[in-house]
């Protein structure tokens, strides 16, 4: 199955790697202007190990979409981490994307994990000494009710709020709490309040991840995080007392 143009445009994002655009969430998988590779990278990647040294460290990466999450985390490993093992578990609704992913123009750093992407294509898991892959066709919020205190790493990386509000609520949160260790943290790309208000209703503490050539983005983590800035979510509240998280009782209302 090759990649379906029909519902996808192909688009160069700005740090020269391919992206996607959706016709149907009438998005980009991802940000155009960091580009796909540095926003997996900065946003989610590197400041995710950074802080979780674990020997052996359990990702849930939300969604697959076009596998950057999974395959950047290959690429710094294998250049960073060798030794970890790594365990990724990831959902996505779209079958036919995963099948398709075979031809997509991946940027010439993935070109190693040709194998795997392969693999993942076909069978939707790959192994080897340490590595498990494992994807899961079908709805993230079911797949994540499956897990308890087993996440060190969660990649936020849903279609946005608006686009995709029931990957963003406050009782999808918290049922992605329960599946996190305590000392477990959550990144996103999301810095929207009613995002960070989600996470902080549920526990968690909300630190900025900012960098200079890539725009804010979020952590979140149930422990205390050092080393990075803490964001006043008390002030932040004060300042904006209408503002509150997405619900899945507003989004039945809605039938959304
Ligand atoms: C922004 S993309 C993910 C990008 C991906 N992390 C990457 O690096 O390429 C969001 C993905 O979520 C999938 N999706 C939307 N709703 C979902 C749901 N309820 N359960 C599982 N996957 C879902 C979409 O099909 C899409 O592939």
């Amino acid at each position: 199955m090759s990649f379906n143009t029909e519902l996808h445009i192909l688009t160069l994002s700005q740090d020269g790697s391919y992206t996607a655009y959706s016709k149907e969430y009438e998005e980009h998988y991802h940000s155009t202007k960091d580009g796909a590779l540095k926003e997996s990278l900065q946003k989610h990647v590197i400041p995710a190990f950074e802080l979780v040294q674990n020997d052996e460290v359990n990702i849930l990466d939300i969604c697959y979409g076009l596998g950057f999450n999974t395959l950047a985390t290959l690429l710094y490993y294998a250049q960073n981490r060798p030794q970890t093992q790594l365990n990724i578990y990831s959902p996505e609704l779209d079958s036919d994307l995963i099948k398709s992913l075979k031809d997509f123009n991946y940027p010439e750093e993935f070109t190693a994990f040709r194998d795997v992407i392969n693999t993942l294509s076909d069978s939707g898991k790959y192994t080897n000494a340490n590595v498990y892959i494992e994807l899961f066709v079908g709805d993230a919020r079911e797949y994540v009710k499956r897990f308890e205190n087993k996440f060190d790493i969660v990649y936020q990386d849903a279609f946005s709020p608006a686009s995709n509000p029931l990957l963003w609520t406050k009782e999808y949160f918290s049922d992605i709490v329960k599946a996190m260790r305590d000392e477990g943290i959550i990144t996103t790309y999301s810095i929207a309040l009613k995002t960070r208000l989600a996470l902080y209703e549920n526990g968690c503490n909300i630190y900025l991840n900012c960098g200079e050539d890539y725009r804010d983005a979020t952590i979140a983590s149930l422990s205390e995080l050092n080393g990075l800035e803490l964001v006043n979510m008390q002030h932040k509240i004060s300042c904006n007392p209408d503002v509150k998280p997405l619900s899945d009782d507003d989004l039945v209302i809605n039938n959304i």
